[in-house]
């Protein structure tokens, strides 16, 4: 199996698990961990863009993409990529089919890995897979 089927599988059961209503019950697949952990958009993600993502990605950023407090989760969550329509920033529910997933993952069907010239570290991209695993909340 390669790592991408199972990622894809869980995932699915991801996603099976939240249609049941179990998803918080300190097993959840969706955190890799077994520890039932929500992630936190403001807490935990937004925190990685003011570092590592904001020198290109405040107002007027490239990709028309502005990551700044105030405005980054209504720029992803269910808007069109600019660079690569009509695949969405984030869909929620669905990390591998959101370009900012893809992107931090270097997958070569959205172009350039982010950030630019380097890697957010394996941790921090597994936020990313559950955060949006979890339904991709405003939380
Ligand atoms: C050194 C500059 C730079 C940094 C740092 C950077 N980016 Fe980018 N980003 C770009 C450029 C240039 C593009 C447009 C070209 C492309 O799509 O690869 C882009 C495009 C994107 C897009 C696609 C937007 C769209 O709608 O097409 C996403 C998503 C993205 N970046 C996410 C991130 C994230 C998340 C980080 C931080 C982890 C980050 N970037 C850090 C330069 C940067």
């Amino acid at each position: 199996m390669t790592s991408r089927r199972i990622l894809t599988a869980l995932t699915a059961t991801a996603l099976l698990l939240a249609v049941a209503g179990c998803s918080d019950n300190g097993t959840d697949p969706t955190t890799g961990g077994g520890t039932g952990t929500t992630v936190s958009f403001a807490a935990d993600l937004q925190p990685v863009f003011n570092q590592s993502c904001n020198g290109c990605h405040g107002a007027g950023g490239f990709g028309g993409l502005d990551l700044t407090a105030a405005v980054s989760w209504a720029n992803l969550v269910g808007i069109e990529s600019m660079g690569y329509a009509p695949t969405q920033r984030v869909v929620s529910g669905n990390p591998e089919q959101s370009v900012l997933y893809l992107k931090i993952i270097g997958d070569a069907s959205v172009g350039n890995r982010m950030p630019l010239g380097g890697a957010l570290d394996l941790d921090t991209m597994e936020q990313f897979r559950v955060w949006i695993a979890q339904g991709a909340q405003n939380n």
